[in-house]
């Protein structure tokens, strides 16, 4: 295998965490830089068993910081940008539309002006390069609950101001490409969930509720529907087409698993109670019905079957497997969550929900 230089953006978040483990353990011969401002969001902890190994280095830096992003670039000779660095919670995007501008079109646009700028000073150019930017299914828009799936060839119909910013960034992408000749590629992704989400989305929250006795927020009557895909299917689906994709595509990338709001988090309810040893259905009672989220898209579901048919990638997971570990997993990792969910998160938390 070659030796790659790559930056991995965002990944000490969620996704990213998964994904910087993969490709750290699995292409030794790679230089992987993880390249993190640290929000909220950001969490080293997520990586405290690659933070050692040779090949693997940390860089604090905001995405929007074009010099410093060319520097970097030129320094460590990069030729592989996979970019999930975004502010990625819709209940803030309609809080704080100007944070997620900012990072998610400004931020990605910042990148693709300084890869052009450093790939088209080589001799070789744009050979051998690659910037991948890692996309949701929410640019697509809301389906009725008797529609199609989302495939490759929907139109883009963003509604919250999240999926705004990250359908503009998609279309910047994919200018640099139609331009400039950038080789790049897009993949749009349904709901992850596994260890190291935080808090705030939906599965880790309820589950650290349910243990804690707290009320759940249940948005409008709990009959939103989302796709449900484990995230180191994710990884691995990102890991597949960073080397197999062809450039200018887009890839779907979902597990054909849709769950009803109500119906998902009446089994993260069982799960938890199974197995913390407490009566069934004894936590039923924590569900609260909650003013409905602004704009809230009824359902997403995603068409996978480009991927599946074209590089061959499968889900390895079954929900109810994917449900059950990741359940176990928030359960034994209460300092993880006792971490990242004091301070500013608490006062976060109290923001959204009280008084509902
Ligand atoms: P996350 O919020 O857990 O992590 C985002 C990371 O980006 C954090 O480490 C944060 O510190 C970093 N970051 C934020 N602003 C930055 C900036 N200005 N400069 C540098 N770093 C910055 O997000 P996630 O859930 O892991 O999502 C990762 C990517 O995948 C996002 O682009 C998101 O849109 C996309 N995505 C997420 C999902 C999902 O279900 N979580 C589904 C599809 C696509
Ligand atoms: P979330 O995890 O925020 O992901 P997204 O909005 O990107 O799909 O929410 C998943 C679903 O759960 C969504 O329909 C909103 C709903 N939801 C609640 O009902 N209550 C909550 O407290 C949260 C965070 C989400």
């Amino acid at each position: 295998m070659a030796k790659r230089n790559i930056v991995i953006t965002g990944g000490a978040g969620f996704i990213g965490s998964h994904l910087v483990r993969l490709f750290v353990n699995k292409y030794p011969e790679y230089n992987i830089i993880n390249l993190d401002k640290l929000t909220y969001a950001g969490n080293l902890a997520n990586l405290k068993d690659v933070e050692a190994k040779p090949n693997y280095k940390f860089v604090k830096m905001d995405i929007c910081d074009f010099e410093a992003f060319y520097d970097l670039m030129q320094r460590e000779k990069i030729d592989g940008i996979i970019h999930l660095a975004a502010e990625s919670h819709v209940d803030r995007s309609i809080k704080d539309p100007f944070t997620f501008a900012r990072t998610n079109v400004m931020g990605t646009l910042s990148l693709l002006q300084a890869a052009k700028l450093y790939w088209e000073s080589l001799p070789e150019g744009y050979e051998g390069k690659r910037f991948y930017h890692i996309s949701t299914d929410e640019v697509y828009g809301s389906l009725a609950f008797n529609d199609e799936l989302f495939t490759e060839q929907t139109p883009y119909n963003p509604h919250s101001p999240y999926s705004a910013a990250k359908a503009s960034s998609d279309h910047f992408v994919r200018a640099y490409h139609d331009t400039y000749g950038m080789p790049t590629i897009v993949t749009n992704c349904s709901n992850n969930y596994g260890p190291y989400q935080f808090p705030e989305k939906l599965i880790p929250l309820f589950i650290n509720n349910i243990r804690h006795r707290k009320p759940l927020p249940v948005y409008g009557k709990g009959e939103n529907v989302r796709d449900w895909l484990y995230v180191e299917d994710h990884a691995r689906a990102i890991d597949l087409i960073f080397h197999e994709g062809k450039v200018a595509e887009t890839y779907n990338i979902g597990g054909f698993n849709e769950w009803k709001n109500i119906d998902l988090i009446k089994v993260m309810i069982k799960t938890v109670d199974r197995i913390l040893g407490n009566p069934e259905g004894c936590s039923l009672d924590l569900i609260t019905y909650v003013t409905d989220r602004l704009g809230h898209d009824a359902r997403y579901a995603i068409d996978s079957t480009k991927l599946q048919k074209e590089l061959g990638w499968e889900p390895s997971l079954q929900f109810e497997e994917g449900i059950e570990k990741t359940v176990r997993w928030y359960l034994d990792n209460q300092e993880w969550m006792d971490n990242v969910t004091s301070g500013d998160y608490q006062r976060y938390y109290d923001d959204m929900y009280k008084g509902r």
